[in-house]
């Protein structure tokens, strides 16, 4: 039976829906492994999601509802920052998970993070970070990517985003910003790296 890496994001303005759409590319790269990307739903109405020029919905990724969470073998979150921590979207859809907390029914699957945020020192590590204590309590396993793409990991010759703590990207200070190479390249390579890790842990 196939490994199932759920990829499951909010994104106001399409920056972390392309890094999603680059790890599933790497999940997929892994033999028997099906990765599907899911969006959370909206919490804002239209009216306001105009005013802030949202990107348009991509409609092309389901709407997931915490229910379905039960079905992956793994699941990838990714969010934008918002003041150094997930966006409230994101949020609401863990504060809908409470059914599956009382059942136990994460607790031991493989999960992860990917974000996006404006700039540099903006709260990257401490949106992973502050993100943890909603794996913790499902008893999910964090599994971070670490330095496991290399040498890249440690240039320092261009302005990038993601870290240890998984693939990100900077969006700029007015949103402008689009995701670079090295940005797409680190987030295929977790969720190819993130997809090893689910496959071997479902062997288990
Ligand atoms: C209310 C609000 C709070 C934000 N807080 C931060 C922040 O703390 N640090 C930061 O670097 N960017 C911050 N941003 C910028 C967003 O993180 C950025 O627009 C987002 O990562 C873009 O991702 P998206 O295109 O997927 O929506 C904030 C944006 C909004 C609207």
């Amino acid at each position: 039976m196939a490994t199932k890496i759920y990829i499951v994001y909010y994104s106001t303005w399409g920056h972390v829906a392309t890094l999603a759409e680059e790890i599933k590319k790497g999940a997929d790269s892994i033999s028997g492994v099906e990765a599907t990307i899911w969006r959370v739903p909206e919490t804002l109405p239209e009216s306001v999601l105009s005013k802030m020029q949202a990107a348009p919905a991509r409609e092309d990724h389901g709407v997931i509802t915490a229910s379905d969470l039960a079905d992956a073998d793994g699941i990838l979150f990714g969010f934008p920052t918002r003041f150094g921590m997930m966006a409230a979207q994101m949020k609401a859809f863990f504060d809908a998970t409470g059914g599956l907390w009382h059942t136990g029914a994460l607790a031991g699957k493989p999960a992860g993070f990917f974000f996006a945020s404006g700039t540099q020192g903006g709260g990257q590590e401490t949106t992973a970070l502050t993100a943890v204590t909603q794996l913790a309590h499902h008893g999910m396993v964090f599994v971070p990517v670490g330095y496991t793409h290399g040498a890249g990991m440690f240039a320092m010759d261009e302005v990038k985003g993601g870290s240890p703590y998984g693939a990100g990207t900077f969006a700029g200070a007015d949103g402008s910003r689009v995701p670079s190479e090295a940005e797409l390249a680190l987030a295929e390579h977790q969720g190819k790296y993130f997809a090893g890790v689910a496959k071997k842990l479902k062997a288990v």
